[in-house]
């Protein structure tokens, strides 16, 4: 492990206390309200063009990151902008299950985790609860009986999107709420199932990861790894590595004793090793500081999160100091605070570069792990809604 870098990282959190917590906030929940201005009831696009976001429909795997920002923003500030908001938010979210829409992928958990289950946990409303279980029996179809895991992509059984990706780790925690609340551990265990084939494939043996892993679809064995927003099949895509980073120790803290310290550890220390000099990594860590790429800042406020976490479950006894650090390197060159036109919050992420999507831009997981980081220290009690 880079000690070097845990230690400027440990350094960066000693400016990390109440005072800039609230500053970070009272600036998220200013410039949320400046978007919802322009915004009113539409859905901002996963990333933005220029520092903008483009308005739509809710018909995207990020629509949820909107509404968790807007509900954390309201339970801050009290101010009923947001709350009206919201409730349109939920309305909308209602019916895209009721239509069905653009919902033939697995991320229905990145979807209704920061929608509905966040806004379920704190009000208890118990009108929520059926369209959670809705969101979640779409998310058990697309359980595959062959190799035992949820199909990311695709036609159900096409061999060529047979496959699970690394981002469906931030899926799960759907499937366990629907077991709560129901009773029925019919989700939990598919959820498990799922985990332990994204778990034992996924990894390679140097504690990198693929972004995709590939079951062959007439045996149901494990086949092959590949990349999809990566730079090659054998690099290590970075915010892949950071979904691994928060998704572990989720799935540790819901199903206790599932003995993946020793992973998490490989994990987190490949990414540490992978750090630049700024403390905030490029799009995809086979880059250094010679390679003139992108950051991918996204991915440091989701690997904060993934410390804040393990702090809960004690993997590290440090972990909350060092998520602190990476939340300091991010305000100070990161944030758009000098840049007032700048819809978005956390600058410099990368979406797909391959397709130039989103390449040196805002995007709305960059923007809401960042806030849910700063919203996480300021509420240590808070169960998160994943
Ligand atoms: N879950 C898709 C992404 O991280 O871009």
């Amino acid at each position: 492990m880079n000690e070097k870098i845990i230690q400027e990282y440990k350094q960066y959190s000693q400016h990390v206390d109440s005072k800039f917590l609230q500053k970070e906030m009272n600036w998220i929940c200013e410039k949320l309200l400046k978007n919802i201005e322009r915004f009113q009831h539409q859905f901002p696009s996963a990333c933005t063009t220029n520092h903008q976001y483009r308005l739509k429909a809710n018909d995207d795997w990020t629509n949820g990151f909107w509404t968790g920002m807007l509900w954390m923003a309201y339970q801050y500030t009290k101010n009923e902008k947001f709350y009206a908001i919201i409730q349109e938010n939920i309305k909308s979210f209602e019916q895209r299950l009721n239509n069905h829409f653009v919902l033939d992928h697995h991320d229905i958990g990145f979807l209704y985790s920061p929608s509905l289950v966040m806004i379920y946990r704190d009000t208890h409303d118990q009108s929520l609860e059926k369209p959670i279980i809705i969101a979640a029996n779409k998310l058990l179809d697309r359980f595959q009986e062959k190799g035992q895991f949820i199909q990311a992509w695709g036609q159900l059984g096409d061999p060529k999107e047979y496959r699970l990706i690394i981002d469906s780790l931030m899926n799960l925690p759907l499937l366990y709420e629907a077991s709560k609340i129901t009773g029925n551990m019919k989700y939990a265990q598919k959820a498990d199932a799922h985990y332990q084939q994204v778990i034992n494939n996924i990894i390679r043996q140097d504690a990198s990861t693929y972004h995709t892993f590939y079951f062959d679809a007439e045996t149901g064995k494990p086949d092959h790894g590949a990349t999809h927003q990566g730079f090659s099949d054998q690099s290590c895509w970075a915010r892949g590595q950071a979904w691994a980073i928060l998704g572990i120790p989720l799935h540790e803290r819901i199903i206790q004793g599932s003995h993946d310290q020793k992973k998490w550890e490989f994990v987190f220390e490949y990414f540490i090793d992978k750090i630049p000099q700024d403390l905030v990594p490029y799009w995809d860590l086979c880059f250094d500081d010679t390679s003139h790429e992108p950051k991918d800042s996204s991915a440091l406020a989701i690997a904060a999160c993934g410390l804040l976490e393990v702090e809960k479950i004690g993997y590290r006894s440090d972990a909350k100091m060092i998520a602190e650090g990476m939340l300091y390197a991010l305000s100070t060159n990161y944030t758009s605070q000098s840049d007032e036109d700048y819809e978005g919050l956390l600058k410099h992420g990368v979406y797909a570069y391959a397709e130039n999507k989103g390449v040196d831009e805002e995007n709305l997981w960059g923007d809401y792990f960042y806030m849910e980081a700063i919203y996480r220290l300021l509420n240590p009690e808070w169960e998160t809604c994943w």
